[in-house]
């Protein structure tokens, strides 16, 4: 009995010595500034592939239940092609072209991905394209293309691997110029939007937020994010009369701000970000509810 006793009792204090050291390595590393954030410095191999892993996984699991539409059409490749040239190239580059002094010096490195359809299935591309890759640089374009064109950019994908330069050339030549995809492409939708209803979805304004950057410059409740004061907070932003000292805070003024912030105000220090009609309905649906 008593040498269970004085069993139990070494190794708790055993447990206690290593958690108050690792604890004091953890703070050291954080508060002693001794964890290199230089892009310049590598993960270790092992690190490297133990991240990879885990992020194909994490894709895998989350893409099981997507339902791929036919690809194998050679014109939806070609619109494809051309929203790749616009939005993938600076990052991945392409067959015969570099990517740009941005992709180039990114850590992690933005891949090649002349062989993204030999490990990734179609739906498992439209998922990273559509979702992106959080705490790596890979954007997620859910916010900026339509479902149908992410689509697109996935079917040229399935092509990519059998291009090389001069034939890649050869299908840019006959690709629609740009913009070919986003907000700002000339072109009929596929299917006509059919806006189910006006209401706000008030989720997805919250993601809106920071997927058009608001948190760059606003404390926003709900959304992680720096305490960062070059815009004022917007906290109980939904309880104030005015936006920004000019507007009646309406739905219908906030969205008028997030669309047209320089037409309302000339001259006001917050840019006008391009907020697309959607996303700013969805995003003053949420402000609302900061009371
Ligand atoms: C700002 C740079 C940037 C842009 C623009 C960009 N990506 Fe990425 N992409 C990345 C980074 C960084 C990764 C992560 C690489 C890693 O973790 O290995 C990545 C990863 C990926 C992956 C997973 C690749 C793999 O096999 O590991 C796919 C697929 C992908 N991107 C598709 C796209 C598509 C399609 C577009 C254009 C619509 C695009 N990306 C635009 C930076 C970018
Ligand atoms: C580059 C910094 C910056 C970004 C990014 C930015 N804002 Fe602002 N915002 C400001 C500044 C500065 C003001 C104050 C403008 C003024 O009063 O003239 C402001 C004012 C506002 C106001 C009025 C606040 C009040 O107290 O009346 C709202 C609401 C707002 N921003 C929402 C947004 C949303 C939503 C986004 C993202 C779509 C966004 N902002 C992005 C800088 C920014």
């Amino acid at each position: 009995m008593r040498n269970k006793r004085t069993m139990f009792l070494v190794a708790a204090v055993t447990t206690a010595v290593l958690a108050l050291l690792a604890a004091l390595v953890g703070g050291a590393v954080v508060f002693g500034g001794l964890y290199d954030v230089a892009s310049t410095q590598e993960h270790f191999q092992l690190t490297h592939r133990v991240l990879e892993k885990a992020m194909r996984q994490s894709v895998k699991l989350r893409a099981r239940d997507i339902q791929e539409p036919p690809l194998a059409d050679e014109a939806l490749a070609l619109r494809g092609a051309a929203c790749y040239r616009d939005k993938c190239v600076q990052c991945h580059g392409a067959p015969g072209v570099s990517p740009g002094d941005l992709g180039k010096s990114m850590q992690p490195l933005p891949g090649p991905l002349v062989d993204a359809r030999h490990h990734w299935r179609a739906r498992e591309l439209y998922w990273v394209t559509r979702h992106g890759i959080r705490m790596s640089g890979m954007p997620a374009w859910e916010f900026r293309l339509r479902d149908e064109e992410i689509w697109e950019v996935v079917a040229f994908l399935q092509r990519l691997p059998d291009l090389n330069a001069p034939r890649y050339a050869e299908w840019m030549r006959k690709a629609p110029p740009a913009p070919a995809c986003g907000p700002d492409a000339l072109r009929a939708p596929a299917t006509p939007v059919v806006v189910a209803s006006m209401q706000p979805d008030i989720e997805r304004g919250r993601i809106a937020l920071h997927q058009n950057a608001c948190n760059a410059c606003h404390v926003i409740p709900g959304v992680t994010g720096a305490r960062v004061y070059v815009g004022p907070t917007l906290e109980g932003i939904g309880s104030r009369q005015f936006i920004a000292g000019t507007l009646q805070n309406t739905p219908d003024g906030m969205m008028r701000w997030l669309m047209a912030t320089q037409e309302v105000k000339p001259g006001t220090a917050m840019p006008q970000l391009g907020v697309s009609e959607r996303d700013a309905r969805d995003i003053a649906g949420y402000l609302a509810t900061l009371r």
